[in-house]
């Protein structure tokens, strides 16, 4: 069903003619005040003495808080109750909020900041997670997943390899940094415009801190300038804290945070070092892995034991393997706290196992491919977590790939031109993906909707979801669109607001568009039949009558009657036929069990396969992405062009985490790589020359909406194949030198690999 509609995404024209608003568009009251963050300049330590006076008395200041000022609770941790809002006492990590100066102007605020008096007694400061685990520093206990007997299988094995895996952070880089609004409301209540992928979890978080009751906290989202999961937890301080100053005031304050103070107070991907042993037999087969994974979890636990659960779910990818121990250990470091990112962990386990199998070729001298092929997931297989396989797309996106691309043929010019060729050599590698669809947290999977049609026939909607630039607002309005035979005009997808859509779960894990657009799906289905049932007696047809909406008519056996949608709308007011419906959806079949971590956690699995080929100059280390050739199960994809979007910015997304994204921070905990001078995105010329990603024919969904699958997250993971395009690259210059496995793999440590003095066989 292609139609111009469902080839666009609906704010593309307000995007492009600069007419969407963001936060900082959104016109506020005269009198409004604006707030600056005062934070800790210290890894670790203990606060002696915190003199504000000097802050208050700069000009134009109108208070300055502290964690004295919090009325309810200094309290913002949504798991685990480890992480005050502002410092008190102990400071945890260099970026650590302390207090909020409230000021006429942003910039007065911030120069104020500046004068306030802060003695920390340095404590010593852990910023690798290994060190962390060997001193205790643990978040949580840690989890494992296992099946089969990895004990017992070693010795049935014919190669058994272990080594050690290393992936890197990631900054999100929203372009929209983080910020909120806050309006005094009627009876001590408080009205947030948040910049948040929850609004949810800032109103359950502000009630908390604030010490009020949720329904006196509205949120308001009107779209993100980009989230990325950096906003599913991690927007909730600063709408607390404008929330805070409001209402302290009596004033409206607005916080927005300079990007240097987003990247240097906000937390990010979670750094990975993982052990693992894996074993296979001769023809390739792998017979057990063992994976032990520190996650890097900074200051406090943040979103870590989900983002750890998802690790441990997806270390295994797309291959089926009998025996199965991992472990995952969640440890406390100096750093912000880690947090949600394209992908929530499950990079990361991915990671793990291409490097498992990268040695293990290396070992057997074939190509990773021929290991990565024989190993792939089939329907009724099962999980390590016990989910069986499903409507499995492994082996027919692998081999749907291979043969559109030719990648038997791609492998052979690939190894002629490093036959040929001294100071370049080429790269190719095969990434097949399988990601998980649901929150891993089952209570999370539901969301709900609010329809209302009004006497002029427009709809509104209004649901949990919240637009980043994904496009879910574009899904949710294609789905009114289609039950009731609207063009898109009659359709408005309202703001993400607590007060029209309670209780929900934030945008993420790729759900977004299912759970909202589900509930929405059963709210439009029900005003439709009450419609039709009423168009029924209008028309004088019978029962078994089939009446339709089609082009703002009704329809009647497949032709055109002259009933039209506004005659029938509003004859439904006038004999008081309800107009509004509201719904809620809840994910059926998926449970878990967090005691023996089995169950069924996902409704169902995205797959796909991708080959990279890129081109490395030995000399300078500097590196190209020749291409990046996909073919993605997207299920019964309804929106073709915010499809793709998310599928080609996914990938690069995922380059820039491989192989050129690096978080450093100081042995004193402070980030040095805080600004776009140090930390280097992908640009133009890091995007693939060719980027072809076809649509798997034939795959049905019916957990998804529309029959679709998500999108959001999955293509992230191909990201992976440059990195092992890259190591590929690489061994072809330096066979005799065992390339380490860590990303990511940036130009300098192309340099350093190269050219290592001598060869390191360990
Ligand atoms: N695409 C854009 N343009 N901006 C974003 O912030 N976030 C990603 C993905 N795609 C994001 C994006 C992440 S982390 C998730 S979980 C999904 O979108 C969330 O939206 P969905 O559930 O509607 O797919
Ligand atoms: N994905 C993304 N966000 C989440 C999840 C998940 O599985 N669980 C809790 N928050
Ligand atoms: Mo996405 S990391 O689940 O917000």
């Amino acid at each position: 069903m292609q139609n111009s509609t469902n080839n666009k995404h609906f704010d593309a024209a307000r995007h492009v003619s600069g007419l969407s608003q963001f936060l900082d568009d959104m016109s506020i009251p005269e009198g409004t005040l604006h707030a600056a963050v005062f934070y800790a300049k210290v890894g670790h330590g203990h606060i002696k003495n915190l003199n504000t006076a000097p802050a208050l008395a700069h000009k134009g200041v109108h208070a300055v808080l502290t964690a004295s000022d919090i009325r309810g609770e200094n309290q913002i941790g949504g798991i685990i109750p480890d992480e005050p809002l502002l410092a008190d006492g102990d400071v945890h990590f260099w970026g650590q909020p302390i207090a909020v100066v409230v000021a006429e102007t942003a910039a007065l605020a911030r120069e104020a900041a500046l004068a306030i008096e802060c003695d920390i007694e340095a404590l010593s400061v852990i910023t690798d997670p290994r060190e962390a685990a060997a001193q205790g520093q643990l978040i949580m206990p840690a989890r494992t997943v296992e099946t089969g007997n990895v004990d017992a299988v070693w010795s049935e094995c014919d190669i058994v390899i272990e080594d050690k895996a290393e992936s890197g952070g990631q900054e999100h880089l929203y372009l929209e940094t983080q910020g909120a609004f806050a309006v005094p409301t009627e009876g001590g209540g408080v009205r947030i415009v948040s910049s948040t992928q929850g609004p949810t979890a800032v109103q359950r978080a502000a009630a908390k801190v604030l010490g009020l009751p949720m329904h006196l906290i509205e949120v308001d989202v009107l779209r993100l300038g980009g989230g990325f999961g950096g906003k599913e937890d991690q927007a909730t301080p600063w709408a607390i804290m404008a929330a805070m100053a409001a209402l302290k005031l009596n004033r409206a304050v607005k916080l927005t945070l300079p990007r240097q103070e987003d990247m240097r107070m906000t937390g990010k991907r979670h750094p990975y070092s993982s052990d693992f042993k894996i074993g296979l037999t001769k023809t390739g087969k792998i017979l057990a892995l063992e994976a032990t994974f520190y996650q890097d979890a900074g200051a406090a636990a943040d979103l870590s034991p989900a983002v750890l659960d998802r690790t441990l779910f997806h270390c295994t990818n797309s291959y089926f393997i009998p025996n199965v121990r991992a472990t995952g250990i969640s440890c406390r470091t100096n750093v912000p706290p880690n947090t949600a990112f394209r992908g929530f962990g499950g990079p990361q386990g991915m990671f793990l196992i291409e490097a498992a199998i990268y040695r293990a070729a290396e070992a057997m001298s074939v190509e990773a491919s021929v290991i990565q092929r024989a190993n792939l997931l089939r329907d009724g297989d099962t999980f390590p977590y016990g989910q069986v396989t499903e409507r499995c797309q492994a082996e027919r996106t692998w081999d749907e790939t291979a043969q559109t691309f030719a990648l038997k043929a791609a492998q052979k010019r690939v190894t002629d031109f490093n036959a040929q060729n001294i100071l370049y050599k080429k790269g190719i590698a095969v990434m097949p993906i399988c990601f998980g669809i649901s929150f891993t947290n089952t209570m999370m999977n539901q969301a709900s909707a609010l329809v209302h049609i009004y006497s002029d026939g427009s709809v509104s909607v209004s649901t949990g979801a919240v637009e980043m630039g994904q496009g879910v607002n574009t899904k949710i309005a294609q789905t009114a669109m289609m039950i009731f035979g609207l063009p898109e005009e009659r359709i408005k997808v309202q703001t993400t607001n607590t007060s029209r859509a309670a209780n929900t779960s934030p945008t993420a894990a790729s759900a977004g568009a299912d759970l909202n657009g589900k509930a929405t799906e059963i709210a439009c289905v029900a005003l439709r039949e009450r419609l039709l049932a009423l168009a029924r007696t209008e028309l004088r047809g019978t029962a078994d009558d089939t009446l339709t909406f089609h082009q703002e008519k009704v329809w009647h056996n497949g032709v055109e009657t002259s009933l039209t949608w506004n005659i029938l709308v509003q004859t439904a007011f006038f004999q008081r036929v309800k107009l509004s419906e509201q719904a809620q959806y809840a994910t059926p079949l998926i449970h878990f069990d967090k005691t023996t971590m089995k169950g069924r956690p996902f409704a169902y699995h995205v797959y796909g396969t991708a080959i990279f080929e890129v081109t490395v100059d030995c000399l300078r280390g500097v590196y190209e992405v020749e291409s990046v050739q996909a073919v993605h199960d997207f299920g019964q994809s309804f929106n073709h062009t915010v499809d793709l979007g998310q599928a080609e910015g996914g990938i690069m997304q995922g380059i820039g985490w491989m192989t050129m994204e690096e978080v450093i921070y100081g042995e004193n905990g402070r980030l040095l790589t805080d600004a776009l001078s140090t930390y280097k995105i992908p640009d133009i010329y890091a995007a693939p020359k060719r980027i072809d990603v076809r649509f798997l024919e034939n795959s049905e969904n019916p957990m998804g909406i529309m029959n679709s699958k998500a999108v959001g997250e999955p293509p992230f993971m191909y990201g992976i194949g440059a990195y092992f395009a890259l190591m590929n690259a690489l061994k072809a210059f330096r066979p005799d030198k065992r390339l380490l496995l860590k990303a990511p793999m940036s130009p300098e440590r192309v340099l350093m690999e190269l050219y290592a003095a001598a060869p390191v066989n360990t």
